[in-house]
């Protein structure tokens, strides 16, 4: 089998997962058989870049800080990662897929935040040849919302309840006057349709984006937004309504220990998707 040559852009908490997964082939003693290589880092802050190194046992051979010479480091990959930041998906992904290269997205929110940047991506894809691979992230349930969206949505809700200071400095909340501190019950701060929640609530864009994308889109897709004191973790719930019947699905996500405001989860299905990649059995829609 060959081996996939993989460039990462983004050396944060999911990037160092994702590179230690590929550098050691295997998770938690696990296998993945994943069958890749680490041809080069991309993160704007150096510093990230030598600490994710310093764990390697096979570093990588090219570093950099920007996409100044992104067209010639191309050339030595067959993946592009991204996990970086929304600007990053504009930056780095086009140029790939212009190139022909297969890509990643992590920042899912940049398809539908920064307007026309999901249709070039889908025109490049299709006119080179590159495939897009959007991970399920910090949620669970879009096999099934996939599968519902081809026999007919009639409704997707998303639910998110984090605790308080999830919320601190959110600009929205300020504006409408909503005191966190000290809150004894649980209190929603919006609802509305996704594309509005992505606005008001950036802290909150990827997990909205993605189950817009795989349902009914930014509209239709409802969105509530609460602050839970008795909440410890961050939760998703999602309901689905179709002619298949009914989805329900509750997500309680552990922090990562590198960012506490990534879901573990959010890397450890960006490794599941790098093993449906490379494994040639793909279980689930
Ligand atoms: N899909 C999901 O459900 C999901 C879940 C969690 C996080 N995310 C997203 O994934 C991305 C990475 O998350 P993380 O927790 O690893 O973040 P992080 O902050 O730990 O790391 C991001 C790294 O990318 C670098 N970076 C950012 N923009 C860059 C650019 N334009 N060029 C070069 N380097 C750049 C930063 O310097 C940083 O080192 C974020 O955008 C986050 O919102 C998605």
């Amino acid at each position: 089998m060959t081996r996939i040559s993989v460039g990462i852009v983004g050396c944060g908490a999911i990037g160092m997962e994702i590179c230690m997964a590929i550098d050691r082939d295997k998770f938690a003693d696990r296998a993945l058989d994943l069958n890749m290589e680490l041809k080069w880092l991309i993160d704007a802050h150096p510093e990230r870049i030598d600490q994710l190194c310093e764990l390697l046992r096979r570093k990588p051979a090219l570093t950099r800080t920007d996409s100044s010479d992104l067209a010639a480091i191309l050339d030595a990959v067959d993946l592009v990662i991204e996990c970086a930041s929304q600007d990053a998906v504009r930056e780095y992904l086009l140029p790939a897929l212009g190139a022909g290269k297969d890509v990643m997205i992590m920042s899912v929110g940049a398809l539908i935040c920064d307007p026309g940047l999901y249709e070039e991506i889908e025109r490049l894809a299709k006119e080179r040849g590159g495939k897009v691979y959007i991970p399920s992230g910090a949620i669970a349930g879009l096999d099934g919302l996939k599968s519902g969206a081809i026999g007919g949505i009639q409704s997707v809700h998303l639910t998110t309840r984090k605790p308080p200071r999830g919320f601190a400095g959110n600009e929205y909340v300020q504006a409408a006057g909503i005191k966190l501190d000290g809150l004894q019950e649980e209190r929603t701060l919006f609802i509305g349709p996704a594309r509005a929640a992505l606005a008001h609530f950036p802290e909150n864009v990827n997990v909205a984006a993605s189950l817009s994308l795989a349902g009914i889109g930014p509209e239709a897709t409802k969105v509530q937004i609460v602050a839970d004191p008795g909440a410890k973790e961050n939760q998703h719930e999602i309901e689905v309504r179709g002619e298949f019947g009914q989805l329900l699905v509750r997500v309680r996500n552990f922090p990562s220990k590198s960012n506490p405001r990534t879901s573990y989860l959010a890397a450890l299905s960006a490794i599941a998707t790098l093993k449906r990649i490379s494994y040639p059995i793909k279980v689930g829609t």
